[in-house]
């Protein structure tokens, strides 16, 4: 639905009034009328370099959620501030590893002698807090956009991987991309004693997932895929690496978003998708190609947007900014020192690979 004219208005003039001194990122799976007003558009790997490529920006208004603005104050200087226009725009994802359940972790694994052989590995989508206890391992920060080279690198230090919080990302990754076996891989159920694991299975795994997931990706389901091809014959099935292994084990292609969007720009007229990622996207997309004779359906029409994502309204960025423009900081996203020192050897050691 067309935005209200009046608050595109005063978003406009509050952003001409701050100038350069406000950046606005938007993440991909904003809503159009957020999207309309960001300066830079990206996935998560994306948003933080460019957060970071910014340092003469005096405000860096983060539409996307909560973990986001945290690495993006993170990885900007002290004297930037880092503003979320709803602080309810969290992560269901990045909320399933709490700070007390990885350090619970780390007794298991150290006490069944693991510990020492094992690297953290840390998907984006977790807490400052988490991404601190990465940085205090030895681990690094992952995206789905460069998981495969994490691991590479994390399986030169040591012998295991503790791989935090997206166990899908994971396995995907291990057994897709790097020829493991789903028997290399055990899920750490943070709600059982001793992760549900025994001490055997913590000694012959390689890879040590958290029991975590995305509740928007996680629901395409074998079914999708198959009702798809069967609609849409000789249709693409491209999906998101946040999908069950199932999903991504039937699919043609996988990838982040920003790799989606790289394989629609490079698909040849006439060719045709099914996309397993967040909506809001997948419309934009949908809306792109159709121009370019590209048909892109949403992989199944009973998943819904992020509601976490869609918190970040118009209303709410009109908000922020005139709030800036008026000398008022809103919704500041700060990271205490001791947590960001850490967080950020991870996050650098992430943006490190090669
Ligand atoms: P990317 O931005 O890395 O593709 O991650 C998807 C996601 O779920 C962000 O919340
Ligand atoms: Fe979190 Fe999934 Fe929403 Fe991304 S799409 S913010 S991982 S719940």
């Amino acid at each position: 639905s067309p935005s209200d004219p009046d608050l595109v208005a005063r978003a406009r003039a509050a952003k001409e009034a701050l100038g350069d001194r406000v950046f606005v990122l938007g993440h991909h799976y904003q809503r159009d009328e957020v999207i309309e007003f960001a300066d830079v558009t990206g996935d998560s790997f994306k948003l933080a370099r460019d957060a970071a490529a910014r340092p003469e920006a005096e405000f860096i208004v983060f539409c996307g959620v909560h973990f986001m603005a945290e690495s993006a104050d993170i990885l900007t200087t002290d004297a930037q501030q880092v503003v979320l226009p709803d602080l309810a725009a969290g992560c269901s994802m990045a909320d399933m590893a709490t700070a007390e359940q990885v350090a619970e972790c780390w007794d298991v694994l150290t006490e069944a002698g693991v510990a020492g052989t094992t690297v953290p590995v840390s998907y984006m989508n977790s807490s400052a807090d988490i991404k601190a206890f990465t940085g205090r391992h030895g681990g690094t920060i992952c995206t789905s956009s460069n998981a495969r080279r994490a691991l590479e690198w994390a399986f030169e230090q040591g012998e295991k991987v503790l791989f935090l919080p997206d166990q899908h990302l994971g396995r995907n990754t291990a057994v897709r991309d790097m020829g493991m076996t789903p028997e290399d891989c055990v899920v750490y159920n943070p709600h059982k004693p001793g992760g549900g694991l025994t001490t055997q299975q913590l000694r012959d795994a390689r890879m040590i997932l958290w029991r975590g997931h995305c509740s928007v990706h996680g629901r395409f389901s074998l079914e999708s895929v198959r009702e798809v091809r069967e609609r849409i014959p000789g249709v693409n099935v491209l999906v998101h690496p946040e999908c069950k292994h199932e999903v991504v084990a039937a699919a043609d292609h996988v990838g982040s978003t920003e790799h989606i969007i790289r394989t629609l720009e490079e698909a040849p007229a006439g060719s045709k998708w099914a996309i397993g990622t967040e909506l809001n996207l997948v419309r934009r997309l949908a809306l792109r190609y159709a121009a370019q004779d590209k048909e892109v359906v949403f992989l199944d029409r009973t998943v819904c947007f992020c509601s976490t994502m869609n918190r970040i309204d118009l209303p709410h960025l009109v908000w922020a900014l005139e709030s800036l423009a008026a000398g008022r900081v809103v919704n500041r996203i700060q990271v205490d020192p001791e947590t960001e020192r850490y967080a950020r050897a991870a996050l650098e050691r992430m943006l490190a690979l090669p």
